[in-house]
């Protein structure tokens, strides 16, 4: 595996492979079995496995958890090499971000809701980041999880207006033996918190228990929320049904539904959903 930390070495690298097919798995680092099931998948699929992980400022809003998000890149390298990965591309903020302001993407009506509405110009930094990294490696397929359903629908939808070469693979969420969803946030949850935590994926369990008896979104959202708070010291960010990928409020048209939650505890948010 190598292991490149500028554009130039790294398309230097991918052009000696020409002819062979390329997937490419966009991280923040700090991986777990969530990042590593997205190697598999563009494993099976491809020639050549690019990884990127880079902790990308543009997404993250004044006071959000950039400082303290959690790395490890010695780990992560050596993670990325027992999963196959054949290349791992560690830029700095300054080999990816050279020069100030210049061009934003405004996501649409999709970036309104959900993480969107509380994380106001985060998916305009994930565009911008993704977008880099399309142009970069040039891959003929690029994987994402299903964790973060709305940064995969966003993108879905980016990759599509504008006729961007890349194909997206779906990723199912991986989760802990407790249902817990992997998450390299999830070492920011005290002990306490970490032994609750697992009530989202319950409540999640529970919310699609009642979609399917027919019970209405709003008296869904509210069992959901309530059965967060009860069992947790969690606060609710959202608790959400929308249809998916499309992410607007449910009509009698709507074929795939999206139950999506973001809970905050002392000092981490983590969320997570559920597709019926
Ligand atoms: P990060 O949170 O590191 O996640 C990288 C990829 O791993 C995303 O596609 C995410 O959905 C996927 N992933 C994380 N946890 C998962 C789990 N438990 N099961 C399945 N997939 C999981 O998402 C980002 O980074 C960034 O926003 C990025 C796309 C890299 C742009 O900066």
């Amino acid at each position: 595996m190598k292991v490149v930390e500028t554009i130039e070495e790294l398309q230097q690298l991918i052009n000696k492979k020409s002819g062979k097919t390329v997937g490419l798995v966009p991280t923040m680092g700090f991986l777990h079995e969530g990042h590593l099931s997205l190697v598999k998948h563009a494993k099976e699929q491809n020639d050549i496995v690019v990884m990127s992980i880079f902790v990308n400022p543009a997404q993250f809003g004044p006071g959000e958890d950039f400082e303290s998000y959690p790395r490890d890149l010695e780990k992560d390298v050596r993670l990325a090499e027992e999963a196959g990965v054949n290349i791992v591309f560690i830029p700095s903020v300054k080999e990816m971000y050279p020069f100030e302001g210049g061009i934003r993407i405004l996501p649409g009506p999709q970036a309104n809701e959900l993480c969107g509405a509380s994380r106001p110009g985060h998916f305009d930094g994930v565009l911008k980041v993704v977008l880099k990294l399309f142009n970069i490696v040039n891959p003929d397929r690029s994987y994402f999880g299903m964790k973060d359903a709305q940064q995969l629908a966003i993108i879905e939808t980016f990759v599509r207006d504008f006729n961007l070469r890349t194909k997206i693979v779906r990723v199912p969420i991986v989760r802990e033996d407790d249902g817990l969803a992997k998450s390299s946030r999830n070492v920011n949850l005290t002990p306490d918190e970490r032994a609750q935590a697992p009530i989202i994926h319950q409540a999640l369990l529970k919310g699609a228990e009642l979609h399917s008896i027919g019970l209405k979104p709003e008296q869904i959202e509210d069992e959901v929320a309530s059965y967060i708070t009860d069992g947790s010291t969690g606060e609710i960010d959202y608790v959400k049904l929308l249809s998916y990928p499309s992410l607007q409020p449910i009509t009698s048209e709507t074929d795939e539904v999206i139950l999506a939650v973001a809970v905050k505890f002392s000092k981490t948010r983590l969320i997570d959903n559920i597709i019926m």
